[in-house]
């Protein structure tokens, strides 16, 4: 059924609040008669992190639920959802149908202009066990979806070094160094015109520290500081702020079909919710991740040959911390614990329905 403009607009406002690698925003929406096409437009993340348009398969997955959950609270309520209607490799990631539904459902809706990235250190306090149940339950409720919690601190520790090894990357690799400068946004009137990208304010920075960020966008220069171990000490600081967590989390999909990066992001958006509502933040901790599927999806294209014994190295670290293997879609891993809010939320660019 038709729903009307305006309503399709705020339904579509509150998707848009979804998680998306460096806050690129990858979807597009169109109207296909009644249906809604969600569209992924490869051309806003073309990052090496983007494996096989992985990262837009599950950003465009969190921005699903985020529809059916707006939609069920505002009286249009989710009636069919078909993924990849046009076949795997088109750019129509899903055609969604509504329905009048009578009976508003609340279910996430509180908390969907909530959920943010944190990034500054946490608390690093035990977690509830109700919480712990709360999120386990997620993936079950939907029968798709493994996540595997870890809270002993020697883990988390162990963890948060493989998670750190990102940061090395970020700063050894000329294509990842550029897309992360690209989209971050300086000053407030930069990041009101573009309502995309990352806020510097978001970046969890302490004060002393974000001038010598600025200093970092120029690749010569780091390429300079490399040489006297720029690369090797900034693992170091994130290291440290990983550390402090309450738990991490690794979501997995047992298959690799873009269907499953598109699943795996409805149930991520789930997790992320319901960390929200039980006053925990939440911080995805997931570049190395990425890159590990990087080597066999798309061969390590991209990473010269000492940035993939990096990465191999990360791989084997990480099996032994959680059970995951090349079979497996690895959705996301991320961090959780009690801090206070963040210092900025990053914006959303106005929603346009083609
Ligand atoms: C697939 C995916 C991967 C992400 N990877 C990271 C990451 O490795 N580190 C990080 O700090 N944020 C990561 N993010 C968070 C995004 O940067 C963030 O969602 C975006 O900037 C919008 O900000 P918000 O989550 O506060 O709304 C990721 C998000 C998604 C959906």
């Amino acid at each position: 059924m038709t729903v009307p403009k305006k309503i399709l607009e705020e339904i579509l406002r509150y998707g848009a609040m979804a998680p998306s690698g460096d806050n690129c925003q990858p979807w597009d929406f169109k109207m296909d008669g009644d249906s809604l096409l969600i569209i992924n437009n490869e051309s806003r993340d073309r990052s090496l992190f983007n494996v096989s348009k992985t990262a837009s398969f599950i950003a465009c997955g969190a921005l699903i639920e985020n529809i059916s959950i707006a939609g069920k609270a505002l009286g249009y309520s989710v009636e069919e959802t078909k993924l990849f209607p046009d076949g795997d490799s088109a750019p129509v990631v899903a055609r969604i149908n509504f329905r009048k539904s009578t009976k508003k459902g609340i279910d996430l809706f509180p908390f969907l202009d909530k959920r943010c990235t944190n990034r500054s250190p946490f608390k690093g306090k035990p977690l509830e066990k109700t919480t712990v149940n709360r999120l386990k339950t997620i993936t079950k409720d939907r029968g798709y979806g493994e996540l595997t919690l870890r809270e002993d601190r020697a883990t988390i520790k162990k963890i948060a070094k493989v998670a750190s090894i990102n940061d090395r990357l970020l700063f050894t690799n000329k294509r990842l160094h550029d897309f992360l400068f690209e989209h971050i946004r300086w000053t407030k009137k930069e990041i009101e015109e573009t309502r995309d990208g990352m806020d510097i304010n978001t970046l969890g920075l302490f004060p002393v520290e974000k001038q010598g960020f600025g200093m970092l966008r120029s690749w010569p220069l780091v390429r300079f500081m490399n040489i006297f171990g720029l690369s090797r000490t900034l693992p170091i600081r994130s290291s440290m702020i990983f550390k402090s967590s309450s738990a991490f989390g690794l979501l997995q999909m047992p298959g690799k079909s873009p269907k499953d990066f598109v699943n795996g992001g409805r149930a991520l958006q789930r997790i992320w919710l319901t960390a929200t509502a039980e006053g925990l933040s939440f911080q995805p901790t997931t570049g190395i991740t990425f890159l590990i599927q990087r080597l066999y999806m798309e061969d390590g294209k991209g990473l010269s040959p000492s940035e993939k014994k990096i990465v191999e190295a990360a791989e084997t670290r990480l099996k032994e911390l959680f059970p995951t293997t090349r079979d497996k879609a690895i959705i996301m891993l991320f961090r959780i614990g009690k801090s206070g809010p963040p210092k900025a939320y990053s914006l959303r660019r106005k929603v346009s329905i083609k």
